[in-house]
């Protein structure tokens, strides 16, 4: 199985999870698009649900499916959340935010019963940090955040999209951090969030209940 097929196969599995009247989480990214298009069929089909969106361009291909879409402000909480990763450990930890959408991800994951992790086999990783990790700041003390993440023991931080930057849904820029191998996750996610200017960091930490693998021999592993 090639890459698409993998990350079509993840996200139409975890389709079959959402059951009527649900209020879900809608991920962003080339894979939790696969889900998105799943579930648009079965509302075709007559299935009921509402969902709140982790981006922009998430709650357009949701709405252009006819699936409901709420503001998380309007909702308590949200019984499942369905997304995508960059990075997936053994132990469910993960890294995201390649796609630029990670502050209203993990809010939204934040406010989720259940966060299912949709990916193929290639985010598998036994340590996190392979993966530049992304951490969204204000644009305007960008450079000095960047100094203080050189400070930390990183070879190479970032600015995405520079020399015309990346700006989020949130307005905000996004620094590619290069850590390597990152030993202590959840200490350097409190390191990170010590510094003024920044918003969030792409270290989702046990917030993850579930992952739906799929497999290049064509197989899905559930990892709980
Ligand atoms: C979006 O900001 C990201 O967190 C994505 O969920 C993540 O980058 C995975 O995306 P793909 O499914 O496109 O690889």
């Amino acid at each position: 199985m090639d890459a698409l097929t993998m990350k079509k196969a993840a996200g139409e599995f975890a389709a079959r999870y959402v059951e009527p009247h649900m209020l879900i989480g809608i991920g962003t990214g080339s894979t939790a698009y696969w889900f998105i298009q799943a579930l648009g069929e079965r509302v075709k089909q007559g299935l009921q649900i509402q969902a709140v969106a982790t981006s922009k361009e998430s709650a357009q291909q949701a709405s252009a499916l006819q699936i409901p879409i709420l503001e998380l402000n309007d909702v308590d909480e949200i019984m499942l959340t369905v997304d995508g990763a960059d990075e997936v450990d053994p132990q469910l930890q993960l890294i995201k935010g390649g796609g630029g959408a990670l502050l209203q991800e993990k809010m939204v994951a934040a406010a989720s019963r259940r966060l299912v992790i949709v990916a193929d086999e290639r985010k598998q990783v036994q340590q996190l940090g392979a993966f530049p990790l992304p951490v969204e700041v204000i644009p305007a003390g960008w450079k000095h955040v960047r100094r203080r993440i050189l400070e930390m023991n990183c070879s190479r931080v970032e600015l995405r999209g520079y020399p015309q930057p990346f700006v989020t849904d949130h307005g905000h820029y996004i620094l590619d951090c290069y850590f390597g191998q990152i030993e202590d996750a959840h200490a350097l996610n409190i390191s990170l969030h010590q510094i003024p200017g920044v918003v969030e960091t792409g270290l989702f930490l046990n917030l993850a209940t579930e992952a739906i693998i799929a497999r290049a021999d064509g197989s899905i592993q559930i990892i709980r």
